[in-house]
């Protein structure tokens, strides 16, 4: 990854190749951002004005490249867009920051060493910069390039090392900021290369294996119950997903404890290494992005290494419910009736609604642990795509103030996401005349029916949660801000952050 450090220089005498610096949108046109003063001097007091004449508005992700003038060790500015500026006396927000950074580190692919010199003031500011920048650099570039006679990659590298200026290199805090901003963003960047390693590379087997050699870098429990411990185990809906595929099912179980720990929590991840429907196929044109229907078990696996590497007094579980979903001679059909781990019977109406079946599964599993709450999080439905879009995960609970919980979460870490709600007159919908439920149920509100489906495999008395990412987890568009094309690494940050105040006692 993108290399990180904290420099006392000044923003004129650091030797580096490019020097971003931060402007604003003011009432009256652009405005050179605190941290941009020794380049404003540079440019004899005019950066703002300079920069107005290039047509720069100080819009959020707005990229200027100027020349560096005589005065500055580093040949290039980068002025990055802020969007509007705060009020007098105000700060800027995080997630404006962590943007503005991401959207600079993506314009300097190719460069080595680049200076950051935007707003900081204090260490949340630099951990939000540093975050940002982090993961703006990533790039997916395995499958791309080859080598050259020298054993380089060839074409444009990522930006290699960030440079923070306005940090505090020897304040703890500053230290800590930038400690946590390179353990969170690799463990979001692993998620992404997992998400973007096509599906004949990661299959549940491949893909446990990954979980393993990571447990035991850092020191995790891990777990694998692989096909013919599933079936003695009576994990009916994991098997039934998997059966089609010549790449058996697993289910990883990834712990993490802590000596001082007063809390556990169990988070379960959809990982489903490739959706192609099963028998009832999706059709050409819904199953080329398919390969992002692990995203969940993704971001949960990510998400415990990197409370792991954070060494956070909690304890947490990760349990990753990992299946190929494909159409073959022993698939399962529709109109099978599968037994799940919990006992419960599900006719399998439709084999496209999988994720729920192998999350079902895991939940119930994670459930015998009695955990103080369970996280899932799920590529679960296009209809969760269709309500809120491509950028916003769906919240739904069992729990209305754990819900209200994980969303103010969200916020805070720069997650977009929005409370759903489980109506239980949809529940109606899923019975079924062969078996104690089906997998499907009524169209309008498919993402609320899944959520449903769910919740009737989550222990007794137990907190839950349900992510369903299946917006966010795979950006088809032009990258923006820190979000890159492809793997966004969607719900890292917030299962994190759960994690840390629950850490620090600060929920229930
Ligand atoms: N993996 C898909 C959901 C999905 C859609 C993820 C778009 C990412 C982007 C899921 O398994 C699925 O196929 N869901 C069906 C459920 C339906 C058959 C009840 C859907 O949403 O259409
Ligand atoms: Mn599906
Ligand atoms: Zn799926």
């Amino acid at each position: 990854m993108t290399a990180l450090t904290l420099s006392t220089a000044g923003a004129a005498t650091l030797r580096a190749d490019a020097l971003v610096v931060g402007v604003a949108k003011g009432a009256k046109g652009p405005i050179a951002a605190p941290g941009a003063e020794a380049v404003d001097k540079a440019f004899g007091g005019k950066l703002a004005s300079v920069l107005e004449t290039l047509g720069a508005s100080g819009s959020e992700g707005e990229v200027t490249k100027l020349p560096a003038p005589s005065g500055l060790k580093a040949p290039l500015v980068v002025a990055v867009g802020l969007g509007q500026a705060p009020d007098k006396d105000e700060a800027y927000a995080a997630e404006s920051l962590r943007r503005a950074a991401g959207a600079a580190a993506r314009a300097l692919t190719g460069v080595k060493k680049a200076a950051f010199a935007l707003p900081i003031e204090a260490a949340e500011d630099a951990e939000a910069v540093a975050e940002g920048a982090l993961l703006g650099a990533y790039a997916f570039t395995a499958y791309q390039g080859g080598e050259n006679a020298k054993g380089a990659k060839n074409g444009k590298q990522p930006l290699a090392e960030v440079a923070l200026l306005g940090a505090k290199p020897r304040d703890k805090a500053y230290k800590a900021a930038a400690e946590r901003a390179i353990a969170l963003v690799e463990e979001i960047n692993r998620a992404r290369d997992l998400v973007n390693t096509p599906p004949n590379d990661l299959f549940p087997e491949s893909f446990a294996a990954v979980a393993a050699a990571a447990g035991k870098e850092h020191g995790l429990k891990v777990q694998v119950l692989d096909e013919k411990a599933l079936d003695k185990g009576g994990y009916g809906g994991i098997l039934g997903v998997g059966q089609g595929s010549e790449h058996g099912p697993r289910l990883v179980r990834i712990a993490y404890t802590h000596p001082k720990a007063a809390k556990t929590l169990a988070f379960v991840g959809k990982g489903i290494t490739y959706d192609s429907g099963g028998i009832s196929l999706k059709p050409a044109g819904h199953n080329e992005t398919m390969k992002c229907d692990m995203s969940g078990a993704a971001a949960v696996f990510a998400a415990v290494v990197a409370v792991a590497r954070l060494g956070l007094a909690v304890n947490v579980t990760g349990w990753l419910a990992l299946a190929e979903n494909m159409p073959s001679g022993t698939a399962t059909r529709p109109g099978d009736v599968l037994r799940m781990y919990s006992g419960k019977t599900v006719e399998v109406l439709n084999t496209d609604a999988e994720g729920r079946l192998v999350l079902a599964d895991a939940i119930t599993k994670a459930s015998e642990e009695s955990p103080d709450a369970i996280v899932d999080v799920a590529t679960l439905t296009g209809a969760m795509v269709m309500a809120l879009g491509s950028r916003t995960f769906g919240i739904m609970a069992n729990d209305d103030a754990f819900r209200a919980s994980v969303h103010e979460i969200a916020e805070e870490v720069g997650e977009a996401s929005w409370p759903m709600p489980l109506p239980s007159d949809l529940r109606k919908g899923m019975d079924s005349p062969t078996a104690d439920i089906a997998n499907m149920g009524e169209r309008m509100g498919g993402g609320l029916v899944a959520g449903l489906f769910l919740k009737e495999f989550v222990g007794e008395g137990i907190t839950w949660a349900h992510l369903d990412i299946a917006g966010p987890a795979f950006h088809e568009g032009a990258p923006y801000g820190y979000t890159p094309k492809g793997g966004t690494g969607s719900g890292v940050r917030t299962l994190v952050k759960l994690a840390e105040r629950t850490a620090a006692g600060d929920l229930g």
